[in-house]
């Protein structure tokens, strides 16, 4: 088969090789199954590709990128739901599925790229953009790696599969598990995850448990729960969920038309969206699709920034857990799963970790809202954290810069309208610096139900 024939028939295409291997001690393994951890020395396995399969049987060992994007970009055009999926249109670079398999997808990805120039102007850097992955069908980036692997969970015949989330990650196991016909199990810290998220599992219809716990015990729980029973784990140790959530550093790539942007600025929790987008840079570049790489740098809480801390205080050489604590309660995570591939893509790409406030990540979420991009808590470290780079001078004012929204308003309204009404720091030690905020407050107005009221409010708005 020739590249124009790629081309000209998009169902034709290559159809990669791949196989898990340890980031640790590199022991390699051909496929999948439940464990995720290297039997040998502890660490994760991350999926690698051997070489593509082409219609004909002959196996190549590298994409011809001019080609591949061509035929990326075909697919826009096409009505199959793995081309209508924007996680599964760039399949040459994930795990194929079984001949007989479908994937399992809610047209997830084909999220916007939005310029935000309020924001621009509130840091001084003149071409700064959102890749909004709370655009995705329940409401975060984790809908592009689940596609991917309860897709996998399904083909290996799975009836159950499970998560400890800080509420995105449940949402989204739970959506995919019903499409796919699987049950789902979610274990949850009690009462620190928003009701917009535990009410999406819910209504999945996900076996929700509320621990006594944070979400990092509610891990270790885990862990040891799919030992004792055939459950399939969808937290992002999984190598199949890092694999779909690289198609959004892609799908960036080709909305800038294949440009590389200088920085890409991304929330840390657990570490596994940083690695995955980390991956797919380093992937582009290897396949030579792109010919250098955006520094891509990783931003805490305050709160929970065991990353940060290890960084500074050991040089990353390990981690140092913590017990969590932040209003950004989707990243609420003391010791991360995934921070040795994380800290991996950032010395690769050249990026820094930075940590912020509680009220610098109010600030900042306010400061978006105002571009009219709606995100939540957890997201807004990364304009809060933008604002502390460029003070130091590692990002320059003439440099492009790409935030990764990572999970929808709607998600935590009840943040945002106590951001609103000024209850949001009230009584805490962080009442003093939240005066900050009080030019982005804009509470609800109760008024008779007049027209004058209604005009005289509107008259003072205009002069305000
Ligand atoms: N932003 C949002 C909105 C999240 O939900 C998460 C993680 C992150 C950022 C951090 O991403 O963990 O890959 O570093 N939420 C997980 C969950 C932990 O359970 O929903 P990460």
């Amino acid at each position: 088969m020739t590249v124009t024939d790629r081309m000209t028939n998009p169902g034709a295409a290559l159809q990669p090789i791949s196989k898990l291997r340890c980031i640790g001690c590199g022991a390699v393994r051909q496929s999948s199954s439940k464990d995720f951890r290297c039997l040998d020395c502890g660490d994760l396995f991350e999926v690698f590709y051997t070489g593509w399969k082409a219609a004909g049987g002959e196996t190549v060992d590298a994409l011809d990128a001019a080609a591949t994007r061509e035929l990326w970009r075909q697919r826009l055009g096409s009505r199959l739901p793995m081309d209508e999926s924007g996680v599964w249109r760039f399949r040459e670079v994930l795990p194929a599925l079984g001949e007989r398999h479908q994937p399992i997808t809610l047209r997830e990805g084909k999220t916007p790229l939005y310029e935000l120039p309020s924001c621009a102007r509130i840091t001084g850097v003149q071409q700064l953009y959102a890749k909004h992955q709370g655009m995705n069908p329940t409401g975060s980036f984790k809908d592009t790696g689940m596609t991917v692997a309860a897709s996998f969970a399904r083909q290996e015949g799975f009836r159950w599969v499970a998560c400890a989330s800080t509420g995105n990650t449940s949402a989204s196991m739970a959506a995919y598990a019903a499409r796919g016909g699987m049950r789902s199990l979610v274990l949850i810290p009690e009462g620190k995850i928003s009701w917009g998220k535990l009410s999406q599992s819910l209504d999945y219809g996900a076996v929700t448990c509320q621990l006594s716990t944070d979400f990092d015990g509610c891990m270790r729980v885990l862990n040891q729960v799919v030992q004792r029973m055939p459950v399939y784990l969808l937290n992002s140790v999984n190598p199949f969920r890092i694999e779909g959530q690289k198609t959004a550093a892609i799908e960036l790539l080709e909305q800038f038309d294949w440009r590389v942007p200088d920085h890409v600025i991304v929330p840390g929790g657990n570490l596994g969206n940083s690695s995955a987008l980390g991956k797919a840079f380093l992937e582009m570049r290897e396949l030579g699709f792109i010919s250098r790489l955006p520094k891509l740098s990783v931003i805490q809480a305050e709160g929970a920034n065991p990353l940060v801390r290890s960084i500074r205080e050991n040089g990353g050489a390990r981690l140092i857990p913590m017990q969590a604590e932040t209003l950004a309660t989707a990243i609420r995570i003391g010791d991360p799963a995934s921070w040795k591939k994380a800290l991996r893509v950032i010395k690769a790409t050249g990026g820094a970790v930075e940590q912020v406030s509680e009220v610098e990540i109010a600030l900042a979420k306010a400061e978006i809202g105002a571009d009219g991009i709606g995100c939540e808590p957890a997201s807004a470290v990364t304009l809060a954290g933008l604002k502390k780079l460029v003070k130091q001078g590692f990002v320059k004012p003439v440099e492009s810069v790409v935030l990764v929204l990572t999970g929808h308003l709607l998600k935590d309204p009840e943040f945002t309208l106590k951001f609103h009404r000024g209850d949001l720091f009230s009584g805490t030690s962080h009442e003093a610096e939240a005066s900050v905020l009080s030019t982005h407050q804009r509470a609800p107005i109760v008024l008779d139900a007049t027209v004058d009221a209604v005009l005289k409010t509107l008259e003072q708005a205009e002069k305000a």
